[in-house]
Formats: C-alpha cells, sequence, structure tokens
C-alpha cells in the first residue's frame, strides 16, 4: 500500500479493493450510529489552496469521526505562501505538526512536489487539472454501491463522462481508476476544445478500457450504466478560451434525456459543485428528486472512503472493529428532506 495517496497511478486493483473493504467497514461511524477515537491524538493539516466545500469539510470530518484533530488553512492570503515560502519548505514545516497532510493546489504536480519533501502521508485533494484520486475512488465507491443495490456487476459497464473532460481533474483520475476494472466501456462526450487529454485516452485504452468518443449526447445511450457529469471548469481557461464561450444545451444532461436516450436503471453522478446558474447548462435541476440522481449518495459516500483512506495511510484499519461505541446523541433517519430511501 503506498505511503501518499498522490494519484491513482500510485495504486493497484488490490490496493483499490481494501480501500474499498474498509470504507465499507466504516459506514456505521459516517452514518452516525458508532462512534471510534483509534486516531484519538493524532492530527490532520488540512491545506486548501484552492475554492473547496465538500472535499475540505469531508476530509476534515472523516478526521474528526475516527477521533483525531484538523489544523485548517484556506487561501494563500492567509498561509506563509504569500511571503515567498516554497512548496518545500512548507511542507517540511508541515510535517512537524501533522500526522497526516491534505492539500488542494492550482498547480498541476505541486502536491506531489510538496510529498517530496515529508514522510508523513500526503494526500492530494486536487492539483490543478491534474488529479483528484479520493474523488475517484469515492465515486467508484459510490457505483459499486449502486450496482449492488441493482443487481448489475462492474465487469462490462458502461460510463458515460460528459461536460469539462480537459480540465477536470475527478474524470482524469476515474477513468484511470475505471482502467484497472477493465473490461468496462467508458464514453466521453465533451464541447469542442474541453476534451479528454489524448495521453490519457491512449493510456486507459492501452490497459483494456473499451474507450468511445462522441460528438455530442444527441444519440441512443440506453446501454449506459452510469452518467458522470462535470462542470465547466471556467477559472482554468485561458483569456481565448473565455472569449464568447457559452456551453450549448446540447451538452446538459436533464430530465428529457434521461427518459428519452438512457434506461430507468442509469445513475446520475457528478462530483459536485453543479453550477445551477440558468445560462451555465451543468445538470439541470429538473432532476432534483429523481431517484436515478445519486449526487447526493455520492457526496455523502466521501465520508466512509475518506477515513478509510486515513486509516490505511495512518495502518489502523485493523483496529476499527474493536473500537466501537454507540452514538448517544439524536441523528435523523434521513439527512436530507427528499433522500430516496433504499
Ligand atoms: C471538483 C474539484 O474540485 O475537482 N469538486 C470536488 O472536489 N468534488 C469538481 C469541480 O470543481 O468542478
Amino acid at each position: 500500500m503506498m505511503s501518499h495517496l498522490l494519484s491513482i497511478d500510485s495504486l493497484s486493483r488490490d490496493d483499490i479493493d481494501h480501500l474499498m473493504r474498509v470504507a465499507a467497514q466504516m459506514e456505521p461511524i459516517a452514518q452516525r450510529r458508532k462512534i471510534t477515537r483509534v486516531l484519538e491524538g493524532a492530527v490532520l493539516g488540512n491545506l486548501f489552496f484552492e475554492a473547496s466545500t465538500r472535499t475540505r469539510v469531508s476530509f476534515h470530518t472523516a478526521f474528526s469521526r475516527l477521533g483525531g484533530s484538523v489544523c485548517d488553512t484556506t487561501g494563500f492570503t492567509f498561509s506563509s505562501m504569500a511571503k515567498g515560502e516554497s512548496i518545500y519548505d512548507t511542507s517540511r514545516v508541515m510535517a512537524g505538526y501533522c500526522d497526516a497532510i491534505v492539500m488542494r493546489h492550482p498547480d498541476q504536480g505541486s502536491v506531489a512536489e510538496f510529498a517530496s519533501a515529508t514522510q508523513v502521508p500526503v494526500i492530494n485533494a486536487g492539483d490543478g487539472p491534474g488529479e483528484h484520486p479520493s474523488q475517484a475512488l469515492l465515486d467508484f465507491y459510490t457505483i459499486d454501491k449502486e450496482f449492488t443495490r441493482q443487481g448489475k456487476s462492474l465487469n462490462g459497464a458502461h460510463v458515460l463522462m460528459t461536460g469539462d473532460l480537459k480540465f477536470g481533474r475527478t474524470v482524469h483520475s476515474l477513468i484511470k481508476l475505471l482502467s484497472l476494472y477493465a473490461p468496462m466501456r467508458v464514453t466521453l462526450v465533451a464541447p469542442p476544445g474541453l476534451e479528454m487529454p489524448a495521453h490519457l485516452i491512449e493510456r486507459v485504452s492501452r490497459q483494456g478500457l473499451d474507450v468511445q468518443v462522441r460528438e455530442s449526447l444527441a444519440g441512443d445511450f440506453s446501454d449506459v450504466d452510469v452518467v458522470y457529469t462535470t462542470r465547466i471548469q471556467k477559472e482554468r481557461f485561458t483569456a481565448e478560451m473565455s472569449e464568447g464561450f457559452n456551453l450549448s444545451r446540447d451538452f446538459t444532461v436533464h430530465r428529457a434525456f434521461m427518459d428519452s436516450r438512457c434506461n430507468p436503471s442509469t445513475i446520475i453522478m457528478h462530483p459536485l459543485p453543479r453550477d445551477s446558474r440558468p445560462e451555465a447548462n451543468d445538470l439541470d435541476v429538473d432532476l432534483n428528486g429523481d431517484p436515478r440522481l445519486a449526487i447526493f449518495r455520492q457526496t455523502d459516500n466521501g465520508i466512509p472512503v475518506r477515513m478509510a483512506i486515513f486509516a490505511t495511510l495512518l495502518k489502523v484499519e485493523d483496529l476499527i472493529a474493536k473500537d466501537l461505541r454507540d452514538v448517544p446523541w439524536f441523528v435523523p433517519a434521513k439527512v436530507g428532506v427528499d433522500d430516496a430511501v433504499f
């Protein structure tokens, strides 16, 4: 097993299977039925130099629910990087204070550079357009869990990835992860200029993933098991790209698309945030409340999966079962008002 989590590249299929098993064991804690203290005394450094809500908070709460405590830094303004400190120096300093470090940074490769200065486990929570491996792990956990509920097999499953496949780091990590589970099919649909990098398509195809590229969401998608939509990453556009860019509604996943082109068991995923401004044409809100919409089950799954990552990197996963107590406080049966009950 890896000592850092920087990229899906460092994981074997056995490593991922292990993380999935540990995540399943974390469910009673993540669902607030049980408490564990296996990381009591441990401190996480949670360093976010780019916008984040769910990744930052879910890493924080995952570490807290294992009994550890968390130090947060958000943005460059309040960190010493604003004074010109290098990634290397920051890393060595943080390693003296923390038992694990989560980092998000706008530059591709920056988190790996950070990790090279320390033996304290470092988790890449997104390095610019590079990778976001913990997201791919929770996406895969979600697919597996939804398939189990539906009685479907992962073997030969078909995933449609759509949206910004060029700058979307979650799809970069996810397509690499899925290639470890070939045979599987992936269909890619991106607006012009935002296609999946060719080197990634070549690489995963070589590993046995069946990759098809289609120009638009027109036509039949009835054999797709998962529609994985993503936000257009306008903040990563060059000035030239931004000029007059408007995502056409032809690339939007909405209720009519799901009803007319997909099959009734197709699930809809999105790493979130979805851009809910109407002109953004991101995943349509007309699917809200639809049981096919798995996006909030997906965000909920971030907790057990991130707990599994910490427990595995810090080598306490075998202690969890021996260290469980009941939760004494009130927990509602459903956390969202229109959550599907399965
Ligand atoms: C994504 C990210 O930051 O890469 N969000 C997330 O972590 N779930 C997707 C995005 O920003 O669009």
